[in-house]
């Protein structure tokens, strides 16, 4: 990551900010990282969200994904914020605990900006939002997701981060992909309400691409948790 890379104004620690030289390059390189082997948890939600929303990308699509996304910060900060009420007694413990929940927080906070932008684009569309397909399927599956997400955090958590990674990588190669099928998009200017806090970005594929970038830090960041004790 170049020096110039900042912090992302949104509150998101956990994301970048990237000049218009480097996003292009950061892009580049993503594209270059191959897809991890997915497992069979992140392989079933792939292939529901498929026959539910098709196989082809769309900012529908997208949408469902935004919102799925969140939902494993979600859970992870829940239980960090269960068990720092039962280790008060270890400081130190308790602190790395804290901690742990204010990066799911961050995390959370940036994948709300994910949906915020899909959602405006969609809105730009004139997208229609079904019931069924806009409102009730996208909640149904981040339902079962949240729980399937806190069950293997608190059963074995280096596995509820391995889902998590295979599901943020999958983001990131979903998102660039659909750049590279959409060369049109690096014509399109973005203009968003949300550019002060997210960052600003001379196109759509710019703010896309931005996304998977940030999909990549979040993988990173599971990736990292996996061989790292529950809390330490
Ligand atoms: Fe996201
Ligand atoms: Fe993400």
């Amino acid at each position: 990551m170049t020096t110039d890379v900042v912090p992302n104004s949104g509150g998101t620690a956990t994301a970048h900010h990237y000049g218009p030289t480097e996003i292009h390059q950061a892009g580049l390189d993503a594209r270059a990282q191959p897809k991890r082997r997915y497992g069979i948890a992140a392989r079933l939600l792939f292939l529901a969200l498929d026959l539910i929303y098709g196989k082809k990308s769309t900012f529908e699509k997208f949408r469902v994904l935004e919102v799925v996304a969140r939902v494993p910060y979600q859970a992870w900060e829940q239980v960090a914020f269960v068990a720092v009420t039962h280790t008060h007694e270890d400081p130190s413990f308790a602190r790395r605990v804290h901690d742990r929940a204010l990066l799911a927080r961050a995390q959370q906070d940036n994948e709300l900006f994910h949906l915020l932008i899909i959602e405006e684009l969609l809105d730009n569309g004139g997208f229609e939002r079904s019931s069924l397909r806009g409102r009730f399927l996208p909640q149904l599956i981040a339902f079962g997701y949240y729980h399937l997400s806190w069950l293997l955090y608190v059963v074995r958590p280096r596995l509820s981060f391995g889902l998590n990674a295979d599901f943020e990588d999958h983001a990131m190669h979903t998102y660039l992909d659909y750049v590279d099928a959409h060369p049109q998009l690096a014509e399109e200017e973005w203009v968003s309400q949300f550019e002060d806090e997210y960052g600003q970005y001379e196109t759509v594929a710019d703010v896309l691409t931005s996304i998977a970038l940030d999909e990549q830090h979040h993988r990173d960041e599971s990736v990292a948790l996996i061989d790292a004790a529950r809390f330490g």
